[in-house]
């Protein structure tokens, strides 16, 4: 059986580059791996005050990462990090406490970026979310 990845896309522009990218690498993943692509466009702001009772939005996303075998995050960067979108969803699908979605997930990240280091600083980051 096919090995799930969870491509999570960090830019929500339409004619962006890494959701080509992503694209690309879901055309070409040998048929032992099943990359889904995932735009977290609409996910909301991070607000501790709400993590007790997580948005659906926020809760399908989280369940998405849970059921998947591997998280591969296809990011530009943004003023040497990563973009905020991307970062909202790494933090709630971090909450609640002992409750996080990245538990154990194997993690890959790649990206395209056109600056003069190319992707070097958001592709380094690595999401540590535990
Ligand atoms: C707010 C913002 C900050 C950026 N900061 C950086 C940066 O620090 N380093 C870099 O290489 N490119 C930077 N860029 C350029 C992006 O890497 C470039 O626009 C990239 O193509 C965006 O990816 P996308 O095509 O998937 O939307 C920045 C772009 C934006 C909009």
């Amino acid at each position: 059986m096919a090995r799930k990845v969870l491509t999570i896309i960090g830019s929500l522009r339409d004619g962006s580059t890494n959701k080509m990218l992503g694209n690309e690498a879901k055309l070409l993943a040998p048929k032992n791996l099943e990359l889904e692509i995932f735009i977290p466009k609409g996910i909301p702001e991070y607000n501790q005050d709400v993590e007790d009772n997580l948005p659906n939005i926020v809760q399908e996303m989280k369940d998405k990462i849970k059921s998947a075998d591997a998280i591969l995050f296809v990011t530009p960067e943004y003023n040497n990090s990563i973009p905020g979108v991307l970062k909202n969803a790494i933090d709630w699908g971090s909450r609640p406490p002992m409750q996080s979605a990245w538990s154990d997930k194997p993690v890959a990240i790649m990206g395209v970026s056109t600056g003069m280091g190319g992707d070097s600083v958001a592709s380094s980051l690595g999401p540590c979310a535990g």
